[in-house]
């Protein structure tokens, strides 16, 4: 496996990894800053990997912040192996998260932070985002970096193979075919619908991103607001019948 570095966004970069027995793309995000930080560490397994990706931008040991939506091993399994790395690195997620589990698994305490919180690395500004079960897990939460205003949006939009870096296209199509593919099967019922569903969604496209780093599948520019509104609409038609049958 080798990674794919693209600049997605002005010192953004995403560090792209395909891995075959999942049909996925295992995308991390790269802000590279004062204080560097990495959107998920990628698969403890991936770790040679990701970490190639991030050397071809910048000095690994560097890195400051550590960043993950929830805790899954494609968001955090290789945090200690960054935590090694980077004497400097300290992992930064939810309150939840670092209480109910990443204090526990990381070799190092994280920093937790409050929704609305802002940790600024230099010129960007990460806004923290609490949503509870969006994509899914207690514990998830998502950073906006408001000075591009993206979005670093995990596995809202999920959508696999190995697509082009950053598109234009229809992302909302592409997630809507994904969610009707996995609505059975191994790896169906990812995504839970619960009465925060809706609003938090309304909330992230509240925020109009520009731009949306998705973990799994092509990066979007465009009108990130109405492509999070869609999923919101999609995901009420496709999973909210379900929650009251
Ligand atoms: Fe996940
Ligand atoms: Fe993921």
């Amino acid at each position: 496996m080798q990674s794919k570095v693209t600049e997605i966004a002005s010192n953004v970069y995403r560090i792209s990894t395909f891995h075959p027995d999942f049909g996925l793309q295992f995308n991390q995000f790269l802000l590279d800053d004062d204080e560097p930080f990495l959107m998920h560490t990628g698969m403890k397994k991936m770790f040679a990997t990701t970490l190639e990706g991030v050397a071809s931008v910048l000095d690994p040991t560097k890195l400051r912040w550590i960043g993950f939506s929830h805790f899954e091993s494609d968001e955090c399994g290789a945090l200690n192996d960054w935590l090694k790395i980077a004497p400097a690195s300290q992992a930064v997620c939810s309150s939840v998260g670092a209480m109910v589990s990443v204090n526990d698994f990381a070799d190092r305490p994280a920093r937790p932070l409050a929704d609305g919180e802002v940790l600024p690395t230099g010129r960007h500004r990460l806004r923290f985002l609490a949503t509870p079960h969006v994509p899914h897990c207690w514990d998830a939460g998502l950073f906006f970096e408001e000075t591009e205003r993206i979005l670093l949006c995990s596995d809202l939009l999920y959508h696999p193979g190995d697509p082009e870096p950053l598109t234009s296209g229809d992302v909302l199509a592409r997630a809507r075919d994904a969610i009707a593919q996995n609505l059975s099967g191994p790896l169906a019922n990812d995504m839970p619908y619960t009465p925060y569903t809706d609003a938090t969604l309304r909330r992230l496209a509240g925020l109009q991103p520009k731009t949306l780093a998705l973990m799994h599948g092509s990066s979007y520019q465009g009108d990130g607001g109405a492509a999070l509104g869609g999923l919101a609409d999609v995901l009420r038609e496709s999973l909210g019948g379900r929650a009251s049958s």
